[in-house]
């Protein structure tokens, strides 16, 4: 029977594409501005070694559960756990799933759109020249000078979020199908091109080492505990947006293969950042743990100084909006099928409803760079708060979930069905990952965060 499900929303027309759209939601602000500066603020190699131990053994077999939950339910990530659950003879309330990944995707996006909208404005900021020549000091200011200036901020964020709903309204196929196909590569080749300008630095030696060389006494249970969140959140894993992608996703299709396609890409984008980036900070004695504003304190420094830097600024900061653009329509995905399927709302009438709420929401961020900088609860801004919440503990509970519905609550032969491992091995490596060490990890990280086991 759940063979013959479709998706009333459609489909992808290849499982390529699908690989594309995933991609595309996977890399992001994510790898480009959230990895460094979080590593930066983490001490470097250790904190880069437990991510990625963190995406093989958490990331990836959550990601397949996700994609095989999708394509089996084949409807928003709500319907679908409470059909799945259903089918199986379990409660309906494992919807609640569904719901904690819609509203995970509102404050996420609300958050998004405002750092993306910073990189906007960083394209036109570029393509007027303003960095030519200027040292990290003055470019430094520039960015205060910015964040100080909350119409400014409101202004790229409404833009982004208008750009967002107009994709979403059309369907996440007939725009986005297109958009990925060359953006990725050429953002691909970008991010190369800026590691070849850090390796002319005089610290790219250093800035490797910071990135690759573990200092364990550097990180701490917080520390472990926000490379796993990010392990999460660069994936676009436990809140429903691979769910639903993988709920357009043609029947044939490998979902382990399709999987390893977009984890082995977004952890590339991430390190080829991270190598770009580190070395322009310590060549020009910034400090890698200044927080958000890293890649815009740094790479306008290397745009500045290289040859036709304008030109490449320029396209580069496009680039990463196309990258935060079809990864925010995923974000928002969920909350809108939702919508369509129990509201019979229009496509566009379900975007409107989403997007404005998503940008209301989006003010509080706007506002913690300026007037509420002081407003703090727990030492953290509503900015740091909606990250923390949502990254670090909101998406890691959303995947602990999922692995265990896949894993005990799903019949072992449908999953197996559903996932089509033409050789078993796969799925004996995969069911037990997903049946204890996934979620014994995800666990075991939280008990170590809260400080009720020391993890050493
Ligand atoms: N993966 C995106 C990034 O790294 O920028 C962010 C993201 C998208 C998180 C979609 C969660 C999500 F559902």
């Amino acid at each position: 029977m759940a063979e013959g499900r479709q998706s009333i929303h459609g489909q992808w027309s290849s499982r390529w594409v699908f690989v594309l759209a995933a991609t595309g939601s996977a890399v992001g602000l994510g790898n480009i501005w959230k990895f460094p500066y979080i590593t930066g603020e983490n001490g470097g190699g250790a904190f880069v070694i437990v991510y990625l131990l963190c995406i093989a053994l958490i990331g990836v077999p959550i990601m397949m559960a996700e994609i095989l939950i999708g394509r089996r339910g084949r409807q928003s990530p709500i319907n679908t756990m409470r059909t799945l659950a259903v089918e199986s003879g379990r409660s309906a309330h494992w919807q609640l799933l569904g719901w904690s990944g819609v509203l995970a995707g509102f404050l996420i996006l609300s958050f998004y759109s405002v750092i993306a909208g910073w990189a906007m404005s960083y394209v036109a900021r570029s393509g007027s020249g303003v960095f030519v020549g200027l040292g990290a000091e003055q470019i430094d200011e520039i960015f205060s000078a910015f964040l100080a200036d909350p119409t400014s901020l409101f202004f790229w964020h409404t833009l982004f979020m208008l750009m967002t709903m107009f994709v979403v309204a059309r369907g996440v196929r007939s725009g986005l199908e297109q958009a990925v196909r060359f953006l990725m590569p050429s953002l691909f080749i970008l991010l190369l091109l800026l590691v070849g300008y850090a390796m002319s630095t005089d610290a790219f030696v250093t800035g490797l080492e910071f990135l690759f060389t573990p200092d364990f006494s550097k990180i701490t249970g917080n520390g472990v505990l926000v490379a796993m969140g990010h392990a999460f959140f660069t994936l676009s894993l436990g809140m429903g947006a691979i769910m639903i992608y993988g709920s357009y996703l043609p029947q044939s299709a490998s979902i382990a293969g399709t999987t390893f396609t977009i984890a082995i890409a977004d952890t590339v984008v991430a390190l080829l950042a991270g190598m770009a980036i580190f070395p322009i900070v310590f060549s020009n004695g910034l400090e890698p743990g200044s927080g958000p504003g890293l890649i815009f304190q740094t790479l306008p420094v290397a745009f500045g100084q290289m040859p036709a830097g304008a030109v490449f600024g320029t396209l580069f900061f496009i680039l990463l909006v196309f990258a935060a653009w079809s990864s925010a329509i995923s974000l928002i995905e969920p909350a809108v099928t939702w919508l369509v399927e129990n509201h019979g709302m229009k496509r566009l009438t379900a975007c409107l409803v989403s997007g404005f709420t998503t940008w209301l929401l989006g003010v509080g961020t706007v506002f913690s760079f300026n007037i509420w900088s002081d407003a703090t609860l727990f030492g953290k801004t509503f900015f740091d708060l909606l990250d923390y919440l949502t990254a670090n503990i909101m998406l890691p509970l959303g995947g602990l979930f999922i692995a265990l519905f896949a894993a005990w609550i799903m019949k072992r032969d449908a999953v197996r069905d559903e996932l089509g491992f033409k050789q078993s091995v796969g799925f004996r490596i995969w069911y037990p990952l997903v049946r204890y060490v996934t979620p014994v990890a995800v666990v075991i990280v939280f008990l170590n965060a809260i400080g009720a086991i020391d993890l050493g």
